[in-house]
């Protein structure tokens, strides 16, 4: 397994290239089996849950032809195998996304389960009940989630909890329908919002995409189309955090501004100077930072996908700051890898409170998840000598060349194979 050594203490500057959205791209690929005529996309970053999820495509019989590095061109006129195996979907969750177009489209469909993950039980019970509100029917036998509908028919939805993958998987659904749905109580999150894009621009026929209640009105079929994937803001987040950090100043291109205004302004109250144009963000410090409290929600409050960075920031900040996660019930495994670095966290809860300490230090230490991974690399670049992150396989699920383009930015960090 790979590690990553990195050799605290460098302050980063230049600029750093923000790859297309994991959490845009993958519900975007699934759209691609909702219809029989070609999906190109461009902006597709280069990862590994991205490579998972064009292989459980073809492997149902989507053609994937990968134009060059970030574009790849998807067509699902053949669909023999109307299922996402076990084996697929026990290494990536959002696998659940092909249940909604494929039953949409098909009339059937076979699912596994999606085992839990490090982060809590993520359930899908939403997705199932939503589909069944449109008139699914939906059992669950020997771990696998069997679909079968004649046409789904449109219907009013009422989500319990706020749930992206659940929201998108329903709005896909809808978009073939018959009739008209509305999520009510919807993800805002901006890459639902791309997803509806990319959906309007196959021929469906969506509203409110990005507020709480979206109105889908199903039509007979949707149509090829071209779709960019949006950036990636959890990425372009990790970096201006680096940025802080590290006392630099780091600008990060092809970004999306509008899509960050909460981590943004959190980045503000630790002290940070941020200036931002259409589609760059600059972040800039002094390493003086001020500790900040951070609660996660649904957006567009605090993403829970840039809690474990803001924990990481807090360990090197002057002054104690709360954090607390409301959306998992377990996010919080970076805190035990880094009090071995040196970080004062105590945990109660929700909520962890971080005193800010005079510095970190190096040590060995796991990567449990991917964004616990980011927090890890964040904490190794002001860490005083070396740290070791073992099991950066998490990192590679959400990062695409992370090293290098941390590299570019003046750190020193090398990949161990
Ligand atoms: C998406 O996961 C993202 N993944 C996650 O990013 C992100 O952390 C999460 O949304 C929250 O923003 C993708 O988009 C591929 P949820 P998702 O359904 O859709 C509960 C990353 O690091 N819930 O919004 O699986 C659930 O237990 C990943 O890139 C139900 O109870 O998350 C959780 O407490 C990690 N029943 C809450 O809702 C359901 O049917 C939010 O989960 C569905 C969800």
């Amino acid at each position: 397994m790979d590690s990553l050594l990195i050799r605290g203490g460098n302050a980063l500057a230049g600029e750093v290239r923000i790859s297309g959205a994991k959490n845009a791209a993958l519900p975007i690929l699934t759209a691609s089996l909702l219809t029989a005529e070609p999906l190109v996309l461009s902006n597709v970053p280069h990862l590994k849950d991205v490579g998972t999820m064009l292989a459980l495509l073809g492997h149902m019989g989507v053609t994937v032809t990968p134009d060059e590095r970030n574009h790849v061109t998807l067509c699902g006129e053949s669909i023999p195998h109307r299922e996402a195996p076990y084996e697929m979907v026990k290494t990536m969750r959002a696998s659940i996304l092909v249940l909604g177009p494929t039953l949409a489209r098909f009339g059937e469909a076979r699912v596994s389960l999606p085992g839990g993950c490090a982060i809590g039980s993520r359930p899908v019970d939403l997705h199932i009940k939503g589909l069944q509100a449109m008139g699914a029917e939906i059992s669950i036998e020997h771990g696998y989630i069997h679909a079968r509908a004649k046409r789904l028919q449109g219907a009013h939805i009422a989500m319990d909890v706020v749930t992206v993958t659940g929201t998108e998987n329903l709005m896909m659904a809808a978009a073939l329908a018959e009739g008209t749905t509305v999520l009510a109580n919807a993800a805002r999150e901006p890459e639902v919002v791309d997803l509806a894009e990319c959906l309007i621009a196959m021929g469906a026929r969506i509203e409110g995409a990005g507020s709480g209640v979206i109105t889908i009105h199903g039509v007979p079929e949707l149509h090829g189309a071209t779709h960019r994937v949006m950036p990636d803001r959890i990425e372009t987040g990790t970096f201006l955090v680096a940025a802080a950090m590290t006392g630099g100043r780091i600008r990060a291109l092809d970004a999306a501004p509008e899509t960050l205004v909460s981590v943004l302004g959190k980045l503000a109250d630790a002290g940070a100077k941020v200036t931002q144009g259409d589609d760059w963000i600059e972040v800039e410090s002094d390493g003086v930072l001020n500790a900040v409290d951070v609660r996660t929600a649904p957006h567009p409050a605090f993403p829970t996908d840039m809690q474990a960075q803001f924990m990481a920031l807090n360990c090197i900040a002057s002054g104690a700051a709360s954090i607390t996660e409301t959306i998992f019930e377990n996010r919080f495994m970076h805190v035990q890898e880094l009090r071995r670095l040196g970080a004062n966290i105590e945990v109660s809860g929700h909520t962890a409170l971080v005193r800010g300490v005079p510095r970190l230090d190096g040590a060995t230490v796991m990567a449990t998840d991917l964004r616990a991974s980011a927090c890890l690399v964040l904490a190794g670049l002001v860490a005083a000598g070396e740290t070791t992150i073992e099991r950066i396989y998490h990192l590679d699920r959400g990062y695409e060349r992370i090293e290098e383009k941390l590299t570019q930015l003046g750190a020193r960090i090398q990949r161990i194979h």
